[in-house]
């Protein structure tokens, strides 16, 4: 009986290491916890998530217009993070660890049956975003005004060439600043 117990000890207390040791693989040791720590490691270094195109949800598109000739030169492709939506049209707030994911793509234009259509051709990086609401890096400068801020070139997803987001993101976002630096209007899922 008594080895029985003290076997049961044992098997559970090696089950919680190996619970610590999964975690520990997954969250990169973020001060998140769930999916974002999978996107912030401690010092607030940032990556693309690699499952945003199977696990977030799409919040929408926006097409830049070519310069003389018909059709888009770019399109960017606006991903969110699980759970966000619902948070977002209870509240209108983003939620605390909420990331954001916008493709960049050069397009191609071609006459379809449809008329002059530019579609999504070659990716050419990620602008990312992540809602912190405590102030969690305030050494960091990816980190400010509530986000962290970082952009990817297509060629490294683990690896932001941006340094500041003063001087790289936010003079471009303060249009948005009243909806919490986020251009929300082109996001039908988001209205109420
Ligand atoms: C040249 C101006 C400009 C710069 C620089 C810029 N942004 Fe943006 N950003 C925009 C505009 C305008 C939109 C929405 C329309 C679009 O995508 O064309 C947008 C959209 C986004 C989105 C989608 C969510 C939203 O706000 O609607 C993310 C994420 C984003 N930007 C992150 C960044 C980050 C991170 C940086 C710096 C590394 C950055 N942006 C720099 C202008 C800019």
């Amino acid at each position: 009986m008594r080895l029985i117990s003290a076997l049961k000890v044992a098997f559970t207390g090696l089950v919680a290491i190996g619970a610590v040791t999964a975690y520990g693989h997954l969250s990169i040791g973020s001060h998140y916890a769930g999916a974002t720590a999978a996107v912030v490691d401690e010092k607030g270094g940032m990556r693309v998530p690699s499952d945003y195109r199977t696990t977030y949800q799409m919040l929408g598109t926006w097409a830049v217009a070519a310069d003389g000739s018909p059709g888009s030169k770019e399109m960017h492709v606006v991903y969110v993070s699980p759970g966000a939506i619902v948070s977002y049209r209870k509240d209108g707030h983003f939620a605390d660890g909420t990331v954001l994911v916008k493709e960049v793509f050069e397009t191609a234009t071609n006459e379809m049956t449809t008329g002059t259509v530019s579609s999504a051709h070659q990716l050419k990086g990620w602008f990312l975003m992540v809602k912190d609401s405590v102030g969690r890096y305030p050494e960091n400068k990816l980190w400010g005004d509530g986000w962290g801020w970082a952009w990817f070139n297509a060629s490294d997803p683990l690896k932001t060439t941006s340094t500041d987001y003063a001087a790289d993101c936010k003079s471009c976002h303060v249009p948005a600043q009243s909806s919490d630096w986020i251009y929300t209007n082109g996001y039908p899922p988001l209205s109420r």
